[in-house]
C-alpha cells in the first residue's frame, strides 16, 4: 500500500488525475472505475485540463461508476448519472456507449445487478478503481455490515450517509433511502485501487481503515488486504496517522 500525504485538496486532485492519466496513456483501452461525492470533483477537473492540453485520449476508455441512487433517473440533478455527465463526461471525448453506471430506474434490480457484473467481466475487469470514503467507512455505497462477498447489489443507506448526503438535496426527506452499488467483492477485484480523502471529518475513519480490525463494520478496512492500493490524503485527513 502506498500512502501519499499532500498539503491540500488541489494537490490531491492533481496527483490523482496524474495517476489516472498515466493508466490511460499506458493502456488506452483501460477500464476505470469512478466515484462520486465531493472528493473526486477536483480530480475530474484536473483530468479535463489534461485532456484539453491533449495529454490524454479517452476514446477507447470504458468506465464503471460505483453506484447510483435507486429511483433517480439520469435527468435528475441529484443522480450520479447527471453528476458524471456534467462534471466529467461531457467535457472529454469518451464514447457514451463506453460509460457504465447502475441504472436507478431499472425494472428488475436483480437483472440490473447481474447485467452490471457481466459488463465488468466482458471487458476483463476493472484496471483502476477510484474510491472516496464515507464518514462511516463505506466505499461505494457499501454500508457497515454488508458482507465482504457482495457483488453489485441493492443497499439500504445508513442514517449517517443520508445525513451526510442531504447537503446535495433540498431537504433530507428527498434523499433516496436505497442505492445500487458495486459490492466489496467487485471493488476488491479491481487490479489497482486509488482512494482519496480530504478534511478533518475523515481523519478518524482513515485511521480506523488503516490500523483497525478488518471487519464489515468498517467496509474500507478490507483494503488492507488488496495487493495494489494507493491512497492520497490531505494533511487534515491524515492528521491521526
Ligand atoms: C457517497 C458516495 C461514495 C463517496 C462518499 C463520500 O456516499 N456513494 O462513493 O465516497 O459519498 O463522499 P464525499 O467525497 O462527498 O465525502
Amino acid at each position: 500500500m502506498r500512502i501519499i500525504i499532500v498539503n491540500d485538496y488541489a494537490e490531491m486532485s492533481q496527483r490523482a488525475a496524474r495517476i489516472v492519466a498515466s493508466h490511460v496513456i499506458l493502456k488506452p483501452n483501460s477500464s476505470i472505475g469512478l466515484a462520486t461525492g465531493s472528493t473526486p470533483l477536483g480530480m475530474y477537473n484536473a483530468l479535463i485540463d489534461l485532456y484539453n492540453q491533449e495529454y490524454i485520449d479517452f476514446s477507447k476508455v470504458t468506465t464503471f461508476n460505483l453506484d447510483e441512487y435507486y429511483g433517480l433517473g439520469s435527468a435528475n440533478p441529484q443522480s450520479y448519472h447527471y453528476y458524471m455527465y456534467n462534471n466529467f463526461f461531457k467535457h472529454i471525448n469518451i464514447g457514451m456507449a463506453n460509460v457504465n453506471i447502475p441504472y436507478g430506474m431499472c425494472k428488475s434490480i436483480e437483472d440490473e445487478c447481474n447485467r452490471y457484473e457481466e459488463k465488468i467481466e466482458e471487458v476483463g475487469g476493472i484496471d483502476l478503481q477510484v474510491l472516496g470514503i464515507g464518514r462511516n467507512g463505506h466505499i461505494g455505497f457499501n454500508e457497515p455490515d454488508i458482507k465482504f462477498e457482495a457483488k453489485t447489489h441493492m443497499v439500504n443507506l445508513d442514517e449517517d450517509t443520508i445525513n451526510a448526503n442531504s447537503r446535495f438535496f433540498k431537504s433530507i426527506e428527498e434523499v433516496p433511502r436505497k442505492a445500487i452499488s458495486m459490492g466489496i467483492k467487485t471493488i476488491m477485484r479491481a487490479r489497482k485501487i486509488l482512494l482519496l480523502a480530504v478534511g478533518k471529518d475523515k481523519a478518524k475513519v482513515i485511521y480506523q481503515m488503516l490500523y483497525g480490525k478488518i471487519t464489515p463494520e468498517l467496509p474500507a478496512s478490507i483494503l488492507q488486504l488488496h495487493p495494489d492500493v494507493t491512497m492520497i490524503f490531505d494533511k487534515e485527513a491524515a492528521s491521526l496517522l
